[in-house]
């Protein structure tokens, strides 16, 4: 088990080591001299029935992204009936207790949104719950433009489990402009944790609150303390709790729980009964400055008919500048799923540079193909592209890549108890105890 745990931590470090360019470079020439083909296998004949797309996209954003999917494989399969099958709450935080429910009593939908990493490879194709896809990358000339990496975090025993359909950045710091100017407030390119605190008693003494937060799911709370965490050690000691190698109870990571339960004084009074993008909606509409959240926050901006730059801002989570904090989106086949040959199509259709260019500007996340074309894109997404070219590449804990499911949900816990009592050494031994029970943790 150490040995896969550690895979996957040295598979985003090499990410970070590669030249890995988003979707700025050229594709590469592909291997057997044929371009890359848009829609590789011949479009299977329509051969209607269903298709059954299990998710977490509700939200507004979401949903107009998961929109653009649908419409994308419907243009292609106009006799498949799409089954949208969503459960709401932020991070899959209900959704996938409901899917496992499913997937053990052998209700297996055609096909379900995944991260790569841990919850791919542990919660799915260990069990046996999903179908190989390697063919199809070779036949969609994806393995050219799929970075290897990215493909080695969906792969177990030389087999590849998924298509990835977008790449979010974990550690966005949101803002409203107008709000900020009004009080005088102008953020530069990066912000650290002291002049984030120096802003943010400057807005509470004005009667403006800090930071907005949704945490009616605790994941959401648990990923302001995970960016928390990256910015206050940094992206070599954040990768190494995921190896042992940093521990929890390292005061680095107790200044980081500090740092955490400081920023928790700057939150909204309403923060448990809302949701994220509810969070997010109290921001633009000026109830509070900042919101830190992966950018699925900027498929709300981009609903709610905002744009880059004029009603909100972003800079990196403070202290984060230099990592993208990967959380990447895709889906598998369901082994023993009723329509499996429909699913295959939607595979094919979203790992298609069309579907992922008319996806990603309206989820927020970038393209996990290199050869999108960067003109379809916006400045924050064209900002992503560069950071996760050029950045430390690191990932989510709260969101399934970084370590296994018990590991998150005993964070989950710890953060629940910390947000009351902000007993640091508790919180860090707790953490610790977590680790070790899962089998990383030294
Ligand atoms: C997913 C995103 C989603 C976010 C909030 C994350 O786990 O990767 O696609 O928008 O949760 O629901």
């Amino acid at each position: 088990m150490f040995g896969k745990r550690f895979l996957f931590v040295m598979t985003v470090m090499l990410l970070a080591a590669q030249v890995f360019t988003g979707c700025a470079a050229p594709a590469p020439a592909p291997s057997g001299g044929q371009a890359a083909p848009a829609g590789g296998e011949a479009a299977a004949p329509a051969s209607g029935g269903k298709l059954e797309v299990f998710s977490w996209w509700t939200s507004g954003g979401e949903a107009a992204a998961l929109q653009a999917l649908f419409d994308a494989y419907s243009a292609q399969y106009p006799d498949v009936e799409i089954i949208n099958a969503t459960v709401a709450g932020g991070g899959g935080s209900a959704a996938r207790g409901v899917l496992q429910t499913r997937l053990a009593g052998g209700d297996v939908p055609d096909t379900w949104q995944v991260h790569p990493g841990f919850e791919l490879i542990g919660q799915y194709v260990e069990p046996g719950y999903v179908e190989p896809v390697t063919d199809l990358y070779e036949a969609e000339g994806w393995n050219d433009v799929v970075p290897e990496a990215l493909r080695t975090m969906m792969t177990k025993d030389g087999e590849i489990y998924q298509v990835t359909v977008g790449v979010h950045r974990g550690n966005g710091f949101w803002y409203n402009k107008q709000l900020l100017a009004d009080n005088g407030i102008e953020v530069g390119d990066t912000l650290s944790v002291d002049e984030f605190i120096a802003i943010a008693d400057q807005l509470k003494a004005a009667g403006v609150t800090p930071l907005c937060v949704g945490d009616s799911g605790i994941w959401a709370t648990a990923q302001l303390f995970e960016n928390t965490l990256l910015g206050a050690i940094g992206p070599e000691a954040y990768n190494g709790l995921w190896d042992g190698s940093t521990r929890f109870d390292d005061p680095g990571v107790k200044q980081a729980m500090e740092t955490y339960g400081k920023m928790l004084e700057y939150q909204n009074e309403d923060h448990s009964a809302l949701s994220w993008d509810q969070a997010v909606k109290k921001l633009m509409e000026g109830g509070c400055a900042f919101n830190s959240m992966g950018d699925w926050a900027y498929g709300e901006f981009v609903n709610a008919g905002l744009t880059d730059n004029v009603e909100f801002g972003w800079v990196s989570h403070p202290g984060t500048a230099g990592s993208f904090m990967i959380v990447a989106d895709g889906f598998p086949i369901g082994k023993g799923s009723a329509n499996p040959e429909n699913a295959r199509n939607w595979l094919k259709v979203i790992g298609s540079k069309e579907a992922q260019e008319a996806f990603n500007p309206l989820k927020g996340s970038i393209c996990a193909r290199t050869d999108c074309d960067r003109a379809k894109f916006g400045v924050y997404h064209n900002w992503s592209m560069d950071s996760f070219a050029n950045d430390a590449l690191v990932p989510s804990v709260v969101h399934g890549s970084a370590a296994p499911a018990d590991f998150q949900q005993a964070l989950n816990d710890a953060v629940t108890v910390f947000v009351v009592d902000k007993n640091v050494d508790a919180f860090a031994n707790a953490l610790v105890a977590a680790a070790q029970s899962s089998g990383f943790g030294k």
